[in-house]
């Protein structure tokens, strides 16, 4: 039998992540997160790229140390080729790169948003695999898309958003609510203790099954300037009900548009991944939709939904399997569609 080592990197916007598989098995997974970013209430791309080059030695090192492996023993280097900060790709591409070069192995480019999807292909216990097609909504603080996925290497994004993404609605609310950045998990907390029916927010009306979350944002600072008007402390009084009204519409507007991307494709399987995944609003949601419309649903491992190596070698492995190799002269690509 083979005996495949991926060593995988990612570094596309504020996480520096290596990890590495043994076939297609995840034998460590470290990410550094920046912090430096919660002050600045965002993540602010200089200081992003200067801390992946702080972190990206150190964070290499102890994944290859937990994995138990030497780098003489990896088969290949796989990398984040993009979407993403180009200040931050940079770093990992040309870490990768040279590791391989000096290394004298194939190289492999991942397109992040593909990796996000095939996350749900890392063998770990307790998690079903999709079969295919089956439809994968991504949603995270850079991206929202629903994609139609026919194989490993064949997908079609049907959706995406025409502004915001989900994640970033979740953190611009919070922001208007005085919270501290990332926002979204404090909502989603808050939330639980709310009814979702006390302030009535309307939903966009886009077309097909493109997304938009530009306007909720607006919606909500215009509403709560007019409650804090008239009452100063509006917002703490009702902070619980705001959050839950919120999480309402987001979760409404995303099912909306599932329900037609079912529809219109007649799949039923339905993948979930990135960040915003572990919203528990959305996870509950799900399961009902499985009981009240015979949905499957699919959640990964919550440390394989945020930004992580793990799921850069997923796919890194499987284009290992194909002989699908990256050459010299691969650039990263701030920019790049599924
Ligand atoms: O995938 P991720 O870790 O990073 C990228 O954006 O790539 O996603 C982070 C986003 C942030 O916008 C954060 O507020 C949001 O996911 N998020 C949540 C929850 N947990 C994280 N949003 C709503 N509810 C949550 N429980
Ligand atoms: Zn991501």
């Amino acid at each position: 039998t083979a005996h495949t080592y991926i060593l995988a990197i990612e570094s596309s916007c504020d996480d520096t992540s290596a990890a590495v598989l043994y076939n297609g098995k995840v034998l460590s997974n470290v990410v550094a997160n920046q912090k430096i970013h919660e002050a600045y209430g965002g993540v602010v791309p200089e200081l992003a790229s200067r801390a992946h080059q702080q972190n990206i030695v150190p964070v290499v090192h102890q994944a290859l140390a937990k994995a138990n492996i030497d780098k003489k023993q990896l088969s290949a280097i796989a990398f984040t080729r993009g979407p993403g900060l180009m200040g931050s790709l940079l770093v990992g591409t040309s870490f990768a790169k040279s590791l391989a070069y000096g290394l004298e192995i194939p190289l492999i480019d991942v397109n992040h948003m593909q990796a996000h999807i095939l996350a749900h292909f890392i063998d770990e216990e307790g998690f079903d695999k999709p079969d295919f097609p089956f439809l994968a909504l991504t949603i995270s603080g850079g991206h929202t898309q629903i994609v139609k996925v026919n194989s490993y290497f064949d997908m079609e994004v049907i959706g995406e958003t025409i502004d915001d993404a989900v994640g970033e609605a979740y953190d611009k609310s919070a922001k208007i609510l005085g919270m501290p950045y990332p926002g979204g998990p404090l909502v989603d907390k808050l939330a639980q203790e709310g009814n979702p029916k006390a302030f009535p927010f309307t939903k966009p009306r886009v077309d097909g099954l493109n997304f938009s979350f530009s306007g909720l944002k607006t919606a909500i600072m215009y509403f709560v300037q007019n409650n804090v008007k008239e009452d100063p402390d509006f917002v703490e009084k009702h902070l619980a009900d705001i959050c839950a009204s919120i999480q309402y519409t987001i979760i409404n507007i995303i099912m909306d548009k599932l329900k037609k991307a079912v529809k219109q494709t007649g799949i039923k399987q339905i993948a979930i991944g990135g960040g915003v995944s572990a919203n528990s609003g959305i996870r509950s949601t799900l399961k009902d939709a499985e009981r009240r419309y015979g949905w499957k649903t699919f959640v990964p491992k919550f440390e394989y939904t945020t930004d992580n190596a793990a799921m850069i070698g997923i796919v890194g492995y499987l284009k290992y399997l194909e002989g699908d190799f990256a050459d010299e002269n691969v650039a990263a690509k701030a920019r790049y569609h599924l």
